[in-house]
């Protein structure tokens, strides 16, 4: 890869020491805004004892109060905004699987930096000026497509905003306009994937060169998978709406060893999710983030419930956040031993004779309860094949997990394909009249306005 400094934006040029100050000065701009202008944040810092000027390092943070996404809910929609509602350009929302979604605003300002970052991102990719950008993260409420699409243009790409769905014009799309960069989420690539072969089309034949993968934990192993079967780099992006939505950190294509921070504009801590103390760098604890520059909606040590570790940079100043394992409300306890639909991805991606597809099945039996797997077998495997995929599978789950789980390798093209995040987990342990309680919830949440 050619050294691409020349190309770098003011921020990623500052040394450690100029970031470090730069940073505690717009932490306390930003503590002031959210002080004076969010009654909610005035109340916390009131009743923690703490102002905006107590913070004189970065350090003194940790003795600012948490904000959650209860916080926000609770708040919901304009409580949390800083600025009045004529500044606000923008909104977008979080369907929450139960309750309230959480709505997010931004004006000019916060849109230019929220561009300039996902620019950022983009050429931490690998992708420059000139390049096709083909987006397939859903366009709306959704952070993805939008935010992706305008960070694209900022960088000076072609943007082809497909957004999800329609999976076989995608793979035309991506045939006939040659995009070099694809944005999209891991599963819904591996939707593609499937497609094109369907289509009876190389998959390792397009024009495609990099893809920038995010919404939702993947793992090595799945980059693995993905690089091989596209012919592509594969890099994560990671974000949030609460703190500003895709582009808050990103794999450097030349390192390809974990996600930058770009914490010129989002301060990371991480935290013990238990007792909220500090950890120091390299443990692992909850991701929680403070927004530096934003102005429509500041967030002040917002917990994120994404699981990593803080590292030192590498192709950039800025810290690392190693690949999320997971999020602490994605993890399964099981008969007291956790898991992370991650843990098991990289075994089922590992697993000869089965596809990259696999859903969780929590059942209770009896008091106890209980796992299943569900893979999808490849086409060509044969009965055999399953059987020892099977066995495989539960014995690296219990030797590497320690946890006993029951394994079906279903036929080719049973599960359920994403298009967009991809729902690992299907939870069968509720009553079935608190289940159809829960999925109404949910559709109220979900259904389009
Ligand atoms: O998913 C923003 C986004 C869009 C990021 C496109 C990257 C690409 P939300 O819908 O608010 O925003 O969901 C945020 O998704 O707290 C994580 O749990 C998860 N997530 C996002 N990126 C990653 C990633 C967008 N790279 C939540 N790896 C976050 C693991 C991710 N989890």
């Amino acid at each position: 890869m050619a050294e691409t400094r020349e190309l770098w934006d003011a921020g990623e040029r500052l040394d450690v020491e100029a970031l470090r100050a730069l940073q505690l000065d717009r932490l306390r701009a930003s503590l002031r805004h959210a002080y004076a202008n969010v009654p909610f944040y005035r109340e916390a810092f009131d009743k923690a004892g703490v102002r905006p000027d107590d913070c004189r390092s970065l350090a003194d943070l940790a003795r600012f109060p948490f904000t959650t996404k209860a916080d926000l809910r609770e708040h919901y929609p304009y409580g949390m905004f800083a600025v009045p509602r004529d500044r606000v350009r923008r909104l977008h929302a979080s369907s929450g699987t139960t309750g309230r979604p959480t709505v997010v605003g931004y004006t000019d300002a916060d849109l230019a930096m929220w561009s300039d970052m996902v620019a950022r991102s983009i050429r931490a990719a690998g992708g420059r000026p000139g390049d096709t950008v083909h987006i397939a993260y859903g366009y709306g409420l959704f952070t993805g497509g939008l935010g992706a699409h305008y960070g694209a243009e900022r960088l000076g790409c072609t943007v082809v905003p497909a957004s999800g769905g329609m999976t076989s014009r995608q793979v035309q799309l991506i045939r006939d306009l040659e995009p070099r960069i694809i944005m999209v989420t891991p599963s819904y690539m591996l939707t593609l994937l499937d497609e094109f072969e369907r289509q009876g089309v190389d998959p390792r034949s397009t024009s495609l060169e990099v893809g920038v993968f995010g919404a939702e934990p993947w793992t090595e192993e799945m980059r693995r998978e993905i690089e091989e079967r596209f012919g592509i780099d594969a890099v994560d992006i990671y974000g949030l709406s609460e703190v500003i939505g895709p582009g808050v950190a990103q794999e450097c294509v030349e390192t390809k060893d974990g996600l930058h921070i770009w914490e010129d504009h989002f301060y990371p801590e991480v935290v013990d999710p238990f007792t909220g103390e500090v950890l120091p760098e390299g443990e692992e604890g909850e991701l929680v983030f403070t927004s530096l520059t934003k102005e429509a909606m500041p967030v002040v040590r917002y917990r994120t419930r994404d699981l990593t570790r803080l590292l030192p940079g590498t192709a950039r100043v800025f810290r690392r956040m190693r690949k999320v394992t997971g999020r602490s409300d994605d993890m399964v306890i099981l008969r007291g031993v956790n898991l992370f639909p991650t843990q098991v991805e990289e075994i089922v991606l590992r697993t000869p004779g089965v596809a990259p597809h696999f859903q969780l099945r929590l059942t209770r039996e009896g008091r106890l309860d209980a796992l299943t797997v569900r893979a999808e077998a490849r086409p060509d495997a044969s009965p055999d094949d399953r059987v020892s995929a099977a066995r495989s599978i539960a014995a690296a789950v219990k030797d590497g997990i320690g946890v006993s789980v029951a394994v079906e390798i279903v036929d080719p093209e049973s599960l359920e394909r994403s298009v967009g995040k991809i729902r690992r987990i299907v939870d069968e342990r509720v009553e079935r009249d608190e289940r159809v309680e829960r999925v109404e919830r949910v559709e109220r949440v979900e259904r389009p306005r």
